[in-house]
């Protein structure tokens, strides 16, 4: 019989992308997922991404949220992958109760069902972030290795943004961040995937349900929401580009990130699904290479031919880390994981999908303002 897999979210970017995959494979898929406004609009069934999966799979219309849901939804499920959450980082920081509600609290209920009800859930994968290593590892020409903290306002007033040593505060160099590396989030986001990821690991050792977590970095491509301004940069610069507007960049624009397309994502995820080697292991999914925002920008605007201008603004937003990427040994040696979508490859499937698409409003404004009402944005 074909294993049925449920996917939280599933209507989302990541888990639209994997529920299609699965069910090519020959799994049976259910998906709960709430159709979030943010995500897919306010007409939630008209969602591109939604349509894309709604005739294939058994979708639930429901909420992490709702014990019911999660009792409906579970029904005759071996594999759950839990990516249904709040996901914007600076968002979270000003709608704390939002995120751990549906983020932690969501997590907990579906455990509770796990440790009191009868089920036959076998395996389970929490999509965790590298927003739990904060600043990411570094060396110090003094101190060796070091874990930087939150870089502090008064620098980045003066235009610094460098990542200090936390011992000697002299400027850092970036190196790979590896699983070991210590955790330390600096958004309310980022502790509520710690936090996932931790229920995760001590509940499936306590009831004996392999348990899987994936510590995704910046995940870009087809079918990432193009009208959500809170989280995914190369769609809000693309959604920017597509009405015209220019494209402001935060800090020096040397600020960067590890950016990984989705099909080596659900690659990734799929070999934590199938492999036995994978349980209650934790994993790194990126593309092992850090690139700068103005690097995405430039790459973005001459790929749409577009006019719009690139301000490097010097504005900041509190939260924001420096720079992340993933160090993939790991996930290389245990899971026989290798990325294999470069950047210059992706971007171009990523735009040619984002050309197919209808432009869409450009909320990003309006994103701003509300971080800088908060004394977030500066
Ligand atoms: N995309 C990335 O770069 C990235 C990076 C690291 C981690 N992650 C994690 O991967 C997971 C999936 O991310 P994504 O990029 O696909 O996000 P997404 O926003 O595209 O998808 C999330 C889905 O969850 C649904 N959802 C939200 N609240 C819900 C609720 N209360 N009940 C049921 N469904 C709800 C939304 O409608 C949406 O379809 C998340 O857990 C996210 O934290 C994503
Ligand atoms: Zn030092």
């Amino acid at each position: 019989m074909n294993k049925t897999v449920l996917i939280t979210g599933g209507a989302g970017f990541i888990g639209s992308n994997l529920a299609l995959r699965l069910i090519d494979q020959g799994y049976r898929v259910t998906v709960l997922d709430n159709l979030s406004p943010q995500i897919h609009g306010d007409n939630g069934e008209n969602s591109v991404l939604y349509r894309s999966i709604c005739d294939k799979v058994r979708f639930i219309k429901g909420s992490v949220l709702s014990y019911a849901d999660w009792k409906n939804a579970l029904e005759g499920v071996q594999i759950v992958v839990h990516l249904a959450a709040e996901t914007g980082t600076g968002q979270s920081m000003y709608e704390i109760e939002k995120y751990t509600d549906v983020n932690i609290k969501g997590t907990s209920i579906f455990l509770d069902i796990l440790a009191n009800e009868e089920h036959s859930v076998k395996k389970m994968v929490i999509a965790s972030s590298r927003a739990i290593y904060g600043e990411g590892k570094h060396s110090c020409p003094d101190h060796g290795i070091v874990y930087p903290t939150e870089r502090l306002d008064s620098d980045m007033k003066s235009g610094d943004f460098n990542v200090k040593c936390p011992l000697c505060s002299q400027n850092t160099d970036l190196l790979p961040t590896d699983e070991e590396s210590k955790i330390h989030p600096t958004s309310i986001y980022g502790i509520t995937k710690q936090v996932q990821e931790q229920m995760f690991m001590v509940m499936g050792k306590s009831l004996n349900i392999p348990a899987v977590a994936f510590r995704y970095q910046n995940v870009y491509g087809a079918g990432q929401s193009l009208s959500n301004p809170y989280t995914g940069i190369l769609s809000i610069f693309s959604t920017r580009i597509k009405n015209g507007n220019d494209i402001t960049i935060f800090e020096d624009g040397k600020e960067s990130r590890d950016f990984v397309y989705i099909d080596d994502v659900v690659e990734a995820t799929i070999l934590g699904i199938e492999k036995e080697e994978a349980a209650y292991s934790i994993f790194n999914v990126g593309s092992g290479v850090a690139t700068d925002v103005l690097t995405v920008a430039q790459t973005l605007k001459s790929a749409y031919q577009s006019n719009s201008k690139i301000h490097v603004s010097g504005n900041y937003r509190l939260g924001d880390i420096r720079h992340n990427y993933a160090d993939l040994t790991h996930i290389t040696e245990k899971l026989g994981f290798k990325p294999s979508v470069s950047f210059e490859e992706g971007i171009r499937r990523f735009t040619r999908w984002v050309e197919q698409q209808e432009v869409v409003e450009d909320k990003y404004e309006q994103s701003i303002k509300e971080m800088r009402e908060k004394g977030l944005y500066k």
